[in-house]
């Protein structure tokens, strides 16, 4: 397409450190490979991972690109060879493994999935990263049933909101942890069914209180360390616990007897580096089962704050504050 410039602004870490490293550069666009497209970039979503990479704790996958961003959504501009679908000019949300803090960046078609008709360009762009996370962890892995209970750390998180309102969606119960009495009441009102304050209150016991004993079903952890031991305490027997993030340490002690006893099940995952099928295996699942929800109105992503492009150090400092209740998002213009 003729109207395709050489360069685009794309935000770059430079040094790894504080969010001000993020700075805007002229980039060359990129050119998408064979089963890719190139979007043209309306917004894109800010990931806790987008901070750990530009801390310079998370680097990205061999052969990514170094330009932070793992969530984008705009119009397809090109298509790279033997890509049909989505088309040129379809309105598309991607995954992508980098890239994202950009005007043009390049993703796998399919890790692309239609923008739902009810939401922005802002709003779509806040999907990808957290529904696969989260429809992958709970719901492909850990097996969360309608009826059963779900156990959300940090819910009001962009991860979180996402997993409330999935899980309220498919009609399970969901107790949250959050840590001041605001993010709690966010999160009831998201429809949480039970908020436990986690610097006030002790959230297996709450949990046990809240499950007439029982505990819950599927926990997701996004803590680790000290917690794998409290989250199996707070499990119901045949319970399972999906871990996806490390706040309190990488390294944890496992009760034997008690992973017996309880039958419980621990696994993990990390998105980023999986490969593009496993990827687009997920997307296939989100588009058959999630997607027709947004259609009909009854899911709409959490945006705390919308922010230019080039302010993406003011997004990222927002985001280390604390202070947020669901997603960032940047725009391009
Ligand atoms: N494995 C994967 O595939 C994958 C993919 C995406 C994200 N992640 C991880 O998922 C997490 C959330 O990502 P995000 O982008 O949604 O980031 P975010 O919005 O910044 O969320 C971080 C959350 O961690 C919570 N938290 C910290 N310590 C806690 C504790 N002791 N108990 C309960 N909650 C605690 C915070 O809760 P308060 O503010 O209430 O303290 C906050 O809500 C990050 O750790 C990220 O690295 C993993």
């Amino acid at each position: 397409m003729s109207d395709i410039p050489a360069t685009m602004t794309a935000m770059e870490i430079g040094t790894p450190g504080p969010p001000e490293g993020l700075r805007p550069v002229s980039r060359p666009v990129p050119e998408p490979g064979p089963g890719e497209v190139l979007i043209r970039v309306a917004a894109a979503g800010v990931n806790r991972p987008d901070v750990l990479q530009r801390r310079g704790l998370y680097p990205p996958p061999r052969g990514v690109t170094d330009i932070p961003g793992l969530e984008v959504a705009g119009e397809v501009v090109r298509a790279g060879t033997g890509v049909t679908n989505p088309a040129v000019g379809a309105r598309v949300c991607a995954l992508v493994a980098g890239g994202g803090y950009a005007e043009y960046v390049t993703a796998p078609a399919a890790q692309c999935l239609p923008v739902p008709a009810a939401l922005s360009m802002e709003e779509a762009a806040a999907l990808p990263e957290t529904f696969f996370t989260v429809y992958y962890n709970v719901f492909m892995r850990a097996r969360l049933r309608p009826g059963e209970t779900l156990l959300i750390h940090g819910g009001s998180s962009g991860i979180g909101t996402t997993a409330i309102l999935l899980a309220k969606a498919f009609g399970a119960r969901v107790i949250v942890t959050a840590g001041t009495a605001e993010k709690c009441t966010a999160c009831l009102t998201l429809g949480a069914d039970a908020a436990i304050d986690y610097k006030r209150e002790d959230f297996v016991a709450r949990t046990l209180e809240a499950t007439g004993g029982q505990g819950a079903d599927v926990v997701l952890d996004m803590v680790g360390g000290d917690y794998l031991a409290r989250n199996m305490a707070a499990a119901a027997a045949n319970g399972r616990i999906a871990v996806i993030a490390t706040q309190h340490g990488t390294h944890a002690e496992l009760d034997l007897v008690t992973l017996m006893k309880k039958r419980l099940w621990v696994g993990g995952s990390t998105l980023r580096p999986q490969t593009v099928a496993a990827k687009g295996e997920i997307a296939a699942a989100l588009r058959r089962e999630v997607w027709p929800l947004f259609e009909s109105k009854s899911l709409r992503p959490v945006i705390h704050a919308r922010l230019p492009l080039r302010e993406a150090a003011r997004a990222h400092a927002l985001m280390e504050s604390g202070a947020h209740i669901g997603k960032i998002v940047l725009f391009t213009r």
